[in-house]
């Protein structure tokens, strides 16, 4: 993954924010000892943990620079770590592993789950977040626009496409034997966005980064030349000339 614009990404920080908000509050813990904000990107979520366990450590983590630097200047009384989910480990102590918008970028984020909930204490909580949308208009465009281009044959943009998640089904059978309990949700949200040019700004900040970041100045432009006409086609203006960005979410939440 390219390093994320942490100012491009809190353009919408509200619209961003609500999803951790409402797993968060699934949480069924009172007063975790260590909590762990796995991908804080610029510490909105870990904001959101901090408010809800003041008694509790908490420590965010992130593998882009750029997210960890807002982050500290956002809580600088907090520790946050440089470091890659896919190799890193809980300490002792772990209660609450939290990961919102995340783990959809890790190769087999499934395995990495359940590694992740094994190293747990019994009590112990992971809850992830993943955006769902793989199948909506908005990411349905970058990948026709990803195989049309100048730009088709590029080796990651190529790959820059986001697979649709496992089934519940396979989440399920994958966490269950090592959970005493587990919920699994999906939640569709209907973002009011100004206009399908603010949809394109969303989408800069998240999954057009690796279509993107490969490209120079000028096919980066073309490229989101032709993205913004397919997006004003998908999202046409409602009654007050605003458009709804949908977008659905899932949430699994797993207590060792
Ligand atoms: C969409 S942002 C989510 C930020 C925040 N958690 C929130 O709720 O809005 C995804 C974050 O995951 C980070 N990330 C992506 N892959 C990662 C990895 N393998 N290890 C650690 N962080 C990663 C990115 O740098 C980015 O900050």
């Amino acid at each position: 993954m390219e390093d994320w614009s942490a100012r491009q990404y809190l353009k919408f920080e509200d619209e961003r924010t609500r999803p951790p908000r409402d797993l968060l509050a699934q949480v069924p813990l009172t007063q975790p000892r260590l909590v762990v904000d796995l991908g804080c990107g610029p510490g909105n979520s870990t904001e959101l943990l901090v408010e809800r366990y003041p008694q509790s450590e908490i420590i965010g983590l992130d593998s882009s620079p750029d997210m960890l630097r807002k982050a500290r200047e956002r809580l600088p009384k907090y520790k946050f770590i440089e470091a890659d989910i896919a190799t890193w480990s809980p300490p002792p102590g772990a209660d609450l592993l939290f990961s919102n918008a995340v783990m959809q970028w890790l190769p087999d984020h499934p395995a990495i789950m359940r590694r992740l909930l094994e190293s747990l204490a019994p009590g112990g909580v992971l809850a992830v977040q993943l955006p769902d949308n793989t199948r909506e208009a908005g990411l349905v465009a970058q990948a026709e626009v990803g195989r049309s281009g100048p730009w088709a044959d590029h080796p990651e943009v190529k790959a820059a496409p986001r697979g649709d998640l496992p089934t519940i089904e396979q989440y399920y059978d994958l966490l269950k034997p090592v959970s005493s309990h587990i919920d699994v949700w999906h939640s569709h949200y209907n973002h009011v966005m100004a206009s399908p040019a603010a949809i394109v700004e969303w989408f800069k900040g998240s999954s057009l980064q690796p279509f993107l970041s490969p490209l120079s100045a000028a096919d980066r432009e073309k490229f989101l030349a032709a993205y913004s006409q397919k997006i004003a086609a998908a999202y046409k203006p409602r009654v007050d000339g605003k458009v709804l960005l949908r977008f659905p979410r899932l949430f699994i939440l797993a207590v060792r």
